[in-house]
């Protein structure tokens, strides 16, 4: 594994979720494993008054409960902690760039971290653009005498088309694009990068991944629990923002791109941001065949009253933000010209699982008795989580008389692999920064591309009160009117439970 240069992590929003969370549990795993660099330091910003042990102390809680490595011994974390500091920064108060900037100057000089530092902004997306030109006007962003800055860039790029260009702009009046690394936690998943792996490393599916052999593909990623805490900041996002925009699109991507020419980060950017500028654009009346949106309604599951969407805490009561989403849309190029892939996202689900099915067209002629079933059941799935693997279900002949075919899984777990170390997604992907591979980032084009094919249904949604939001009871898999989108016979949605071979549409209820 190739170490990062000497440098500085700076963490704006240091007192938040996030921070405490995911990102220094992440940065304490990768020193547990040697992976950074010899001089190092943290340095945590945002504007409640904390000292520096302060701070220490609420990071070491949150290494404890969230780290890989969150058994070590009281000493080990602490020798970690030396690494952090503290110090106090409003973006109201200029003078407090200052401030950050005699801090890193002294981290500098003292621990020798030749000038390289990486900036990451988990605050509120509002500040997005305004720490980097903040950053810009201390003189705090330049590549100077050989030295480096980096920006990552937390979820999400923007609110819609317009916001993600005003965005972009702002990002690089004082940083080159080369310096920015907008992070979708998504593409750290180990089994999201295994897309690539199984696509580029098999020679055995690239004949197969087209329109010739693939009747459509579906991509699920569904959650059982529904907005919990997040009712203010849900109701003005909504699914379509939250998952299908970023996530949802860039697994659409990976499955569908042309094999790039190098696996060098921008070869593999090129081929993502193609397939997105390959959507084809919903127009008019398209909008209200092709997507759907739903709302969970309240309902009894097992004795216990669940509410629905518009009872939820800081939601309106009129709302018609959508908590599921279903879209069939297409890829309008020579590979895919045809093939419908149909994706679909959704809280109050059954289940919670994010998984891509391939499914391939039936044979051309039907040789055995219940060959209908069999054929339209010939499915590659791609398990993102939970019970991360990969299944392909064939027909083989069930033993004895005759020539009955039954569906068989062949199957491999992630579990099967138990020594290997996950790395979480922001261990991943932080280190991905700090060596200066972006590859796993998103570029600004297909941040761009993306919200280009969702613009016109975000305001379609939002002007046109005859597109209907449908409701489904809390513990469904969606409203009906979804079911309805997939075409072909005997062809349904994919209804997984938690363990990869099971399917079944209550299963886990
Ligand atoms: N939490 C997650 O799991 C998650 C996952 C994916 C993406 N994200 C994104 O990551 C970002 C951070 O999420 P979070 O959950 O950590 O949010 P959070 O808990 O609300 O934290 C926001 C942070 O920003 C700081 N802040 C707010 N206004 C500031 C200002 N004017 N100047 C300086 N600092 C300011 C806050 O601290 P002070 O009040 O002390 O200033 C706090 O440290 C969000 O944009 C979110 O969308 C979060």
């Amino acid at each position: 594994m190739k170490k990062p240069d000497n440098h500085i992590l700076v963490i704006f929003g240091a007192s938040g979720d996030l921070t405490f969370r995911k990102l220094i549990p992440a940065v304490y795993d990768l020193h547990k494993q040697e992976l950074l660099p010899e001089k190092f330091a943290v340095v945590g910003a945002s504007r409640t008054d904390l000292s520096d042990e302060k701070f220490r102390e609420k990071m070491k809680d949150g290494i404890k409960k969230f780290a890989n490595y969150k058994e070590d011994n009281e000493q080990v974390v602490n020798d970690f902690l030396k690494k952090i500091s503290y110090i106090s920064v409003d973006t109201e108060k200029k003078e407090d760039f200052q401030k950050l900037k005699n801090h890193l100057l002294k981290l500098d000089n003292d621990l020798g971290t030749d000038g390289n530092v990486i900036y990451y902004l988990s605050t509120p997306p509002s500040l997005y653009g305004v720490i980097p030109c903040l950053l810009g006007e201390a003189g705090l962003n330049n590549n100077e005498n050989g030295s480096w800055k980096k920006l990552i860039v937390e979820k999400p790029f923007g609110y819609d088309l317009e916001s993600a260009l005003e965005l972009n702009k702002k990002l690089s009046k004082y940083f080159k694009e080369d310096q920015i690394y907008r992070i979708d936690h998504y593409l750290g998943k180990e089994t999201v990068q295994n897309i690539l792996v199984t696509r580029f490393s098999n020679g055995v599916f690239e004949p197969l991944w087209n329109r010739n052999y693939v009747h459509h593909v579906e991509i699920t990623s569904v959650e059982n629990i529904g907005i919990e805490n997040r009712g203010g900041y849900y109701d003005s996002s909504g699914a379509l923002r939250d998952m299908v925009q970023n996530h949802l699109l860039q697994l659409t991507g990976l499955i569908s791109m042309e094999p790039p020419s190098s696996f060098d980060s921008n070869a593999i950017r090129n081929e993502i941001v193609k397939v997105f500028q390959s959507f084809r654009p919903f127009n008019g009346r398209d909008i209200q065949k092709y997507s759907i949106r739903g709302q969970y309604t309240s309902t009894t599951i097992k004795g216990e009253k669940v509410p629905g969407y518009r009872e939820e805490k800081g939601v309106e009561k009129e709302s018609r933000t959508e908590s599921y989403v279903a879209m069939k849309l297409f890829i309008d190029n020579w590979r895919w010209g045809g093939v419908p892939f149909y994706i679909r996202t959704g809280k109050r689900m059954p289940t919670k699982v994010t998984e891509v099915v391939i499914h391939f067209k039936r044979t051309p002629h039907f040789l055995f008795s219940n060959q209908n079933q069999v054929n339209s059941c010939n499915q590659l799935i791609l398990r993102i989580q939970p019970d991360e693997g990969v299944l392909l279900k064939v027909g083989m002949k069930v033993p004895g008389q005759g020539f009955n075919i039954q569906n068989v899984n062949l199957d491999f777990h992630y579990s099967d692999l138990s020594n290997a170390y996950l790395p979480t997604a922001y261990e991943r992907l932080l280190h991905d920064c700090m060596i200066g591979d972006s590859t796993l980032y998103q570029r600004a084009d297909a941040v761009e591309a993306a919200w280009k094919f969702v613009d016109p249904i975000l305001k379609a949604w939002k002007n046109d009160h005859n597109i209907p939001v449908y409701g489904y009871p809390a513990g469904t898999w969606g409203p009906e009117k979804a079911d309805e989108m997939i075409e072909g016979k005997n062809m349904t949605w994919r209804y997984p439970c938690k363990n990869l071979e099971g399917d079944g549409i209550y299963c886990e209820l």
